[in-house]
């Protein structure tokens, strides 16, 4: 008996075989890059990633039986629009959640609807990532493709549909549409009238852990796997991410660095309006991925991808590791040379789509490990702004790091002397395919919560160092003032 779980990732999709203990017995990486047709703008092809997910399941039953896969589990990339039409066609490429085109659309939606009231019917502000803005943005753009508009939904769904044949999506995915009602875990029909849109365009939403459907006969054949096996809803890839690492109560935190960054806090209690009320509108509070738990989320839009970035604009031939174990021949602080990763705007604290990246204070001593080692210390910051906001609602002992980041040491350890807190390594890059597997065993009863399931890599502990922490005490101070300094 084994379970998979399977991945969209924006630079790539991944799939895992999780034995009956919830050990990962092995996994598969196709590897991709999204398009960035203008300035601003990043979009898929939906198809790449039922292509890569195909790939990635040939690779794995190359050498694993597929009859024994007992359930499936997906997560994928949050807020990315795809978009069907009547027949089931893809519309158009997805917008993707770090595309920034919308800010317009962003305003528009806030002015009509007031602020307050928007913030109150979904418990979120709008950012431009989010899915509502992007059908906004269809229906002044491109009406031709607007007036197709059947179904809305997120990459994950998608590849649900292409196992199952059905229409649908899952509360965590729902979060993060700016249309959905996060405290009572349903589509808002305020905000669909009043914009005019279509509630047939929103499918069913489900819990994460709900068979959605089974597996089709063609997708059967064409991978051994058995015909009719259930497929549950999944996660989107943060809420699985957590998922798989354990953090699924409060007293909990996840720091997520892949393309994107994330610090991430399950909530004790329902949010209620006080706890709002308390909650910076740059944080995202969305449905967790079991029912009756939701979680607090900072986003820095350019994570690793700045990294990623870094190495393409320079032209660096090395691989990641080799480039990344120069940065210990660097002091912290990097001599003064700050970055800050706002390379397609940032959500979280600024919600500024305009926002852009800097190298700020360069001077005759830095050479390029200085540049580098100043990247990951902006990003190591950023994630600290987001980390500071959610400090006021929710307090957390114990984090686990997750995402390309555990790859390297010398990053681990920046962001726990960035942050100022003990983190224990995951070792799982694999963390959204885990969790969405994880969430295939709870959906046919094999376990009853992910403790059972996720392991943590407890023996790696990283503790941040006194000194170096404060002098990344003192280098957020200046990081901060740069981008008011530069509005
Ligand atoms: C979260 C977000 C990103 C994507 C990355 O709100 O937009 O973390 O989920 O895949």
């Amino acid at each position: 008996m084994v379970f998979l779980g399977i991945d969209i990732g924006s630079g790539g999709t991944k799939a895992i075989l999780l034995d009956k203990e919830g050990k990962p017995v092995q996994s598969a990486e196709i590897s991709y890059s999204f398009d960035v047709p203008q300035e601003g703008w990043t979009e898929h092809d939906p198809e790449k990633w039922w292509k890569a997910s195909v790939s990635a399941l040939r690779e794995l039953f190359e050498t694993n039986d597929p009859s024994k896969v007992e359930a499936i589990g997906v997560s994928g990339q949050m807020h990315s629009s795809v978009l069907l039409d009547s027949d089931h066609n893809v519309i158009r490429k997805a917008i993707l959640w770090n595309d920034q085109r919308t800010a317009q659309e962003c305003e528009d939606v806030l002015t009509q609807i007031g602020e307050e009231k928007f913030r109150s019917l979904t418990m979120n502000t709008l950012f431009p990532g989010f899915t509502l803005p992007k059908i906004m943005w269809l229906k002044n753009n491109e009406p031709e493709h607007y007036n197709r508009l059947s179904t809305v939904f997120m990459p994950k769904d998608y590849i649900n549909f292409k196992l199952t044949g059905m229409i649908a999506t899952e509360v965590t995915d729902a979060s993060g549409t700016g249309v959905f009602d996060v405290y009572h875990r349903q589509w808002n029909r305020t905000i669909i009238d009043e914009l005019g849109l279509n509630p047939e365009w929103f499918p069913q939403v489900f819990e994460s852990t709900d068979i959605v459907g089974r597996l089709k006969s063609s997708v059967a054949k064409a991978t051994g796997m058995k015909e009719g096996i259930p497929v549950v809803a999944g996660a989107a890839d943060n809420a699985a991410a957590a998922v798989g690492n354990g953090v699924y109560e409060e007293g909990k935190g996840l720091v997520s660095v892949g393309t994107s960054g994330v610090v991430l806090m399950p909530i004790k209690n329902k949010p209620e309006r006080e706890f709002l009320l308390k909650t910076n509108p740059s944080l995202h509070i969305f449905c967790h991925a079991l029912p009756n738990t939701w979680y607090a989320m900072g986003v820095t839009l350019t994570a690793g991808e700045s990294l990623k970035w870094f190495r393409q604009a320079f032209e660096i031939e090395e691989d990641f590791q080799h480039m990344l174990n120069q940065v210990k021949d660097v002091e912290a602080g990097s001599n003064g040379l700050i970055f800050t990763p706002y390379l397609s705007g940032e959500r979280t604290p600024h919600n500024d789509s305009k926002a852009r990246g800097v190298f700020y204070g360069m001077n005759l001593t830095h050479r390029r490990k200085h540049f580098m080692r100043s990247v990951l210390e902006g990003v190591s910051y950023s994630l600290k702004d987001c980390h500071e906001l959610i400090k006021h609602i929710i307090q957390s002992e114990s984090f686990v790091v997750t995402g390309g980041a555990v790859k390297s040491e010398a990053w681990c350890q920046i962001l726990a002397d960035v942050l100022g807190v003990r983190l224990k390594k995951s070792g799982q890059f694999e963390g959204p395919a885990i969790g969405a597997a994880i969430l295939a065993g709870i959906g046919i009863g094999h376990w009853k919560t992910p403790g059972e399931a996720a392991r943590e890599d407890i023996e790696n502990v990283i503790t941040p160092d006194l000194e170096r922490n404060q002098i990344y005490e003192e280098g957020f101070e200046k990081y901060r003032e740069l981008y008011v300094k530069l509005k």
